[in-house]
């Protein structure tokens, strides 16, 4: 990067006799973080929200606030430490070398650096009693709105200091009235979402799970200030916890009415100790802001992990066919030989062999067994992985591979070899959730071995070309042979999952890796930073993916959402392919039961969609019309010239009559264009009433609408908006 290119701001301000409040703004294109440093020393949060045109003003906001008087002075403390004016929830709570409880932060000094588009703002805060420090670390992506926030703790106390609680960041939010809205789920019914007043009093969102930690509750939120925002209206932090692992956020509505908002790596059965000189780093905190509602925000998201959230967020995406509900444990060479010559026919890029693969003294013939045991089994398999990956070569397409490295099936070679490998107690009885344990990832050695079961497939078959890293089990019976200090254990296993998951992107840089956990168990920026996609949910009904993909959407971009076409729900082909459309589409049905018009269409929809990915995947996304709320949903992407436009249509309600009464206007188009419409993914003999001679301006589609005529018999329909030169 050139010099002049680079721009560098930097500013270091150490203050040690501040006799005023001295403002710290964190600032991005449209928003503001405003920290305040008062007389003595504390640091708090004196303003969240839009940004202000004149930076003055941030003195200001204090003096026009007529709330109960703040007696308190802690309530937006920006890192509220246990132990001192401890009235609220902390973001950290210590035990000293001592056995002194107390902790009162005071602000010493801060830096702020602005590089291109990133700015980073440090803050040191140190104990006045102690020589204990935190720093604070306020990350702001400018152009994409978004922030991230953690923070390093360290001492040079003459003996280990216990860390009780160990937040990520503090946020304190004012408005007349918090709306929360947060998702709950299990198996199969994942981001089912919940929006509720936030009252007065503390609402956790968080997981012990361990691994698979969302399979309950994902670390996504959002907090709309005033009144619920709609898409295109209200003011909202979206949020999340960058873990793959156990997660808090507090909610905390406070005497004075005001939101403190405390967010991190969950602390339940995680004490830490923290040795002299040692830096605990805590995971980022990361939010959006939007004074425009949630379509905004999830954009400002969509864009952040395009740039800088996921890997190859600007790279292009595999289609596949995936054996698993096609087959699931049962197949052999001649089979997949098959299947590797109906993804050629099928037209897609990849053939992923799902589940089944390997293990030979306890064959992985269901999920009893094998897992663990990373050869070929041979009776399936005689002539291994290597065969098919020459295989697929030889048909033209790609090879992916299913593992589930991190874990263990008590029946195999491995937990035979390696009962210390294992988490569990010793002793106790042994509880299996889908009859598996978790390997100890704390372990260097287990490390090593994971590590390997994707570098051996990757060095025997360079040509490998996807991975799917699956995660069936939570943590039970958490204990480990290797560690010490048992309380480490849920943070070092995430600290060896992303150590692992590191040393595979250092080797294997653009590898397509698709995070998936029993379903969408898992995912979160945090795991993103080393994967390409992630698997939403088992649940692949079309019906139901509507709505889990419409959550899903605000948090992630739509080309990180692994959608396949299957045998699940009562809707008919189309309108499966079309829901499958929305993301990253795959196959995961026999093809070759396909009568022959599904076929054809199938064919038709792989070369519809190869010429419309782009737009779906490095475009804007609008959701347009609700499927809470309406009959249909409908969800838009346009690209960044606003040059084409791709529109998903569904009905979504069967009650008689039912159907796109209204137009639905469209979003994100040049009003000054004109554009021509026409629908695509046609199954055979079926017509349109879409005419495609006419042509809309984009000012018309955008306050009118077009109507896609939705109903009964003609359930999904999607249409191109195309510019016209
Ligand atoms: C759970 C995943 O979600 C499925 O897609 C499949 O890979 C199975 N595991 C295989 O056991």
């Amino acid at each position: 990067m050139s010099i002049l290119k680079k721009l560098v701001v930097c500013l270091l301000v150490t203050s040690p006799f501040l006799t005023h409040a001295q403002t710290i703004p964190v600032l991005s294109k449209h928003n503001a973080l405003v920290l305040e440093v008062d007389a003595k020393k504390r640091l708090a949060i004196s303003y969240f929200g839009e940004k202000l045109s004149n930076e003055a003003g941030y003195r200001q906001v204090k003096g026009v606030y007529r709330q109960a008087e703040d007696y308190t002075l802690v309530n937006n403390s920006a890192y509220l430490p246990a132990g001192s004016v401890n009235l609220f929830e902390p973001a950290i709570a210590v035990v000293h070398g001592d056995g002194n409880t107390s902790l009162d932060l005071e602000y010493v000094s801060h830096t702020a650096n602005t590089e291109g588009n990133i700015s980073l703002t440090t803050i040191v805060l140190k104990d006045k009693l102690y020589p204990f420090q935190v720093k604070l670390f306020y990350k702001s992506y400018i152009a994409e709105d978004v922030m991230e926030i953690w923070t390093s703790i360290s001492h040079t106390e003459k003996k280990p200091v216990l860390l009780n609680k160990f937040a990520s960041a503090n946020l304190y939010l004012k408005s007349d009235e918090f709306w929360l809205r947060n998702y709950h789920g299990d198996w199969a019914r994942e981001m089912q979402p919940e929006e509720e007043k936030i009252t007065h009093g503390i609402k956790t969102l968080d997981t012990k799970l361990g691994t698979r930690a969302n399979l309950f509750q994902p670390p996504l939120f959002m907090v709309s200030l005033g009144k619920p925002a709609t898409e295109d209206e209200g003011s909202v932090l979206v949020g999340s916890v960058s873990w793959t692992g156990n997660f808090r956020v507090d909610l905390e509505l406070d005497n004075q009415d005001n939101l403190r908002l405390t967010a991190g790596i969950n602390n339940y059965q995680s004490a830490y100790t923290l040795k002299p000189k040692e830096e605990f780093e805590t995971a980022k905190f990361i939010y959006t802001f939007s004074t425009k509602g949630k379509s905004l925000a999830s954009r400002n998201f969509h864009n952040w992990a395009r740039n800088y959230g996921m890997v190859d967020g600007h790279g292009s995406r595999l289609t596949l066919l995936n054996n698993w509900e096609a087959t699931y444990f049962d197949f052999n060479e001649s089979k997949l030989a098959g299947l590797l010559k109906d993804t050629k026919k099928l037209g897609v890029d990849l053939f992923l062999l799902d589940d089944g693969w390997f293990a030979n003294k306890y064959p992985r013939n269901d999920d009893n067994a094998g897992l663990g045991d990373w050869e070929e089994n041979r009776k399936k398999l005689p002539n291994g992985i290597s065969y098919l990956v020459k295989e697929a070569t030889a048909n033209d397409v790609k090879f992916g591979i299913w593992i589930e490295p991190e874990m263990v099936n008590p029946k195999s070679e491995l937990y035979e070899k390696h009962p210390e490998w294992v988490i569990r107690q010793p002793g106790r009885e042994e509880h299996y959730f889908r009859n598996q344990l978790v390997l100890d990832l704390t372990n260097p050695k287990v490390q090593d071995f994971v590590f390997g079961v994707v570098d051996d497939l990757m060095t025997k078959n360079p040509a490998m070309a996807y991975i799917k890293w699956d995660c069936n089990a939570v943590i039970y019976n958490a204990q480990s042979a290797f560690l010490t200090n048992q309380s480490h254990l849920y943070i070092e296993y995430v600290r060896g999952l992303y150590k692992i998951l590191q040393r595979i992107r250092v080797k294997y840089p653009t590898l397509p890796l698709m995070l998936c956990s029993g379903g969408g168990g898992r995912v979160d920026y945090g795991a993103l930073q080393y994967f390409t996609e992630y698997w939403p949910s088992d649940n692949t009904d079309p019906l139901e993916r509507i709505y889990m993909q419409w959550e899903y959407s605000y948090f992630f971009p739509a080309m990180a959402s692994s959608n396949h076409v299957t045998e699940w729900g009562k809707q008919p082909l189309k309108y499966r392919i079309d829901v499958a459309m929305m993301g990253k589409m795959g196959y995961d049905i026999v093809i070759g039961k396909l009568p022959e018009k599904e076929l054809a269409f199938s064919q038709q929809a792989v070369r519809v969609y190869d010429s419309l990915k782009n737009v779906i995947w490095h475009g804007d996304q609008y959701r347009l019309s609700d499927p809470w709320k309406n009959a249909v949903a409908s969800v838009q992407y346009v690209d960044s010239t606003q040059s084409t436009a791709v529109i998903f249509n569904y009905l979504v309600n069967s009650r008689y009559g039912q159907g796109s009464v209204l137009p639905i206007r469209m979003k994100g188009l040049d009003p000054s264009a004109n554009y021509r419409l026409r629908e695509v993914n046609l199954f055979p003999g079926t017509k349109t009433s879409v005419d495609s001679s006419v042509t809309y301006s984009g000012d018309f589609l955008m306050k009118i609408g077009f109507n896609p005529a939705v109903r009964s018999g003609r359930g999904s329909v999607v249409l191109v908006a195309e510019k016209v030169k």
